[in-house]
């Protein structure tokens, strides 16, 4: 136990943060967001400071704070896909919140302690399920001797214990001349894993599921606010129903691998690890934090704004918030703010928070250049998403060059003419231009090759983009 103990800690203090150097991260993250150099850049570096303070001595470590960012720029030119992005590349505990929908402390709504909680959820999770696919095969090979006590064991023990009982025409064992050293339970276990028992049902006893209604009963307060996992502790109280269950096996092979593997992972050390990655590794990005900026509103008692600013300031600063799973201390999250800033300015924020985000980058509106690339090269391009989801019916699209310039113009004119959505204003023209494809396949259109031309684009956004009404319904 003991040694087993200290191989835990080893291993928390050893918890690689993956290290992608700056120029890898801007690498990776340009093959997701096109231009936006600055942003990308700024992320880079918070993202590899974060290794490198893992490398210094402890106690210099301790005082070295993440550089949070405010990312300033329009919507739709790739504030949140940036973040989000980096966050998948490092592997990292990554929750986004509005910065709006926070209120002060004291008044209805939700307090800014909540995102600690929130992101630490989010990385217990994390780390369960990875655990949970370490001790896959070892919780497989459990779970099939499990279903074979089901299906086998009873026929041993039929007098002792009668139930359950395999239903008899699909599972006596066939007298099999070739193997016979095979015992049943060796002869059904090869069926088992080969996949040739997967339709046949069996019928178990298991302990149902108390925690849906519980949580019902809690209602409103959710158990998220009141800081103790009250799910398990009633879930220990209330008596253990059993369940009668009837699955087919291959439905029972994932759910008592689900059940083995709960029992394989050591929940302590999940909790430790997952509060160490939220601590270390985390990133909390804070949407709209224009909204809470500016002025005090004249009218009226201004609830929120400044108040949650000053409720954030500890926490973007540091501090310790209790959650269910014990303190997390927030002073080496990594903090993304982000927001338009068009009626306030970043000097709009109170001085003291505007300290705890020192860097400040802005990013461009996009250009019809940028539409062209973002239309094309990104991994998960527009173009290429239609192109799959229409292979998927057996049809090949593909645009000509002069046509996807077509459609990048014509975002742009539209951005300019009615409002500004940045990239964001591809998706709707996109689907206005594909609809009749997209409805017509596979009925009406039968062929198996569609070229989108420039004039085809002419032909179904141009009368859209001149009337500024309808583009305004439409695009
Ligand atoms: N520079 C870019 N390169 C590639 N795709 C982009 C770019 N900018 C935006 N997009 C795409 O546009 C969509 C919206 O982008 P995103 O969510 O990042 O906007 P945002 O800047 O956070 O805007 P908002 O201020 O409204 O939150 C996403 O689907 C994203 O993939
Ligand atoms: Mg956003």
């Amino acid at each position: 136990m003991k040694e087993k103990k200290r191989q835990n800690k080893n291993h928390n203090n050893n918890y690689e943060i993956k290290s992608l150097t700056p120029t890898e991260i801007v690498n990776e993250l340009n093959k997701y967001i096109v231009g936006q150099d600055a942003a990308k850049k700024a992320v880079a570096i918070a993202l590899r400071n974060r290794w490198r303070r893992q490398q210094v001595k402890e106690n210099l470590r301790e005082e070295i704070l993440p550089n949070n960012i405010i990312l300033i720029g329009p919507t739709g030119v790739g504030k949140t896909e940036i973040a989000r992005r980096l966050a998948k590349l490092a592997n990292a505990p990554f929750l986004k919140v509005e910065a709006s929908k926070y209120t002060e402390v004291g008044y209805v709504g939700r307090d800014v302690e909540s995102m600690i909680r929130e992101i630490t959820d989010i990385a217990v999770n994390m780390v369960k399920s990875e655990k949970m696919e370490e001790v896959r095969e070892k919780a497989q090979q459990l779970a099939d001797e499990k279903i074979l006590d089901i299906l086998v064991e009873p026929i041993r023990r039929q007098v002792r214990e009668p139930f359950p009982v395999p239903s008899e025409q699909t599972l006596q064992p066939e007298k099999s001349e070739d193997q016979p050293k095979k015992s049943a339970r060796d002869f059904y276990r090869e069926k088992l894993i080969k996949g040739e028992l997967d339709d046949t049902i069996i019928e178990f006893e298991s302990q149902a599921d108390t925690s849906g209604p519980v949580m019902q009963i809690l209602g409103p307060f959710g158990p998220d606010d009141l800081g103790v996992n009250l799910q398990e502790m009633l879930g220990n109280i209330l008596p253990k129903k059993t369940k009668k269950r009837k699955m087919t096996i291959k439905e029972a092979r994932a759910y008592f691998r689900e059940e083995e593997a709960k029992k394989l992972i050591d929940m302590d050390a999940i909790i430790k690890e997952a509060i160490f990655r939220v601590e270390n590794t985390g990133i909390i990005f804070i949407d709209e934090i224009d909204k809470i900026a500016g002025p005090p509103s004249k009218v009226g008692p201004d609830v929120s704004r400044e108040g949650v600013q000053r409720d954030l300031l500890p926490i973007v600063e540091g501090s310790t918030v209790n959650t269910k799973y014990g303190p997390v201390k927030s002073d080496h999250i990594l903090f993304i703010a982000s927001g338009a800033f068009h009626v306030s300015k970043p000097s709009d924020l109170i001085p003291e928070l505007q300290g705890r985000f020192p860097i400040r980058v802005e990013l461009h509106s996009l250009t019809e250049q940028d539409f062209v690339k973002i239309l094309t090269l990104p991994e998960n391009a527009l173009i290429k998403q239609y192109s799959a989801l229409l292979r998927s019916e057996g049809v090949e699209i593909e645009f000509d060059d002069d046509a996807i310039i077509e459609i990048a113009k014509t975002a742009a004119e539209v951005n300019e003419q009615v409002e500004n959505i940045g990239a964001r204003r591809l998706h709707t023209i996109l689907t206005t231009l594909l609809e009749d494809i997209l409805y017509g396949v596979p009925d009406q259109i039968k062929e198996k090759k569609i070229r989108i031309t420039k004039e085809m684009v002419n032909d179904k956004l141009s009368s859209i983009v001149k009337n500024r009404d309808l583009s305004k319904y439409i695009l």
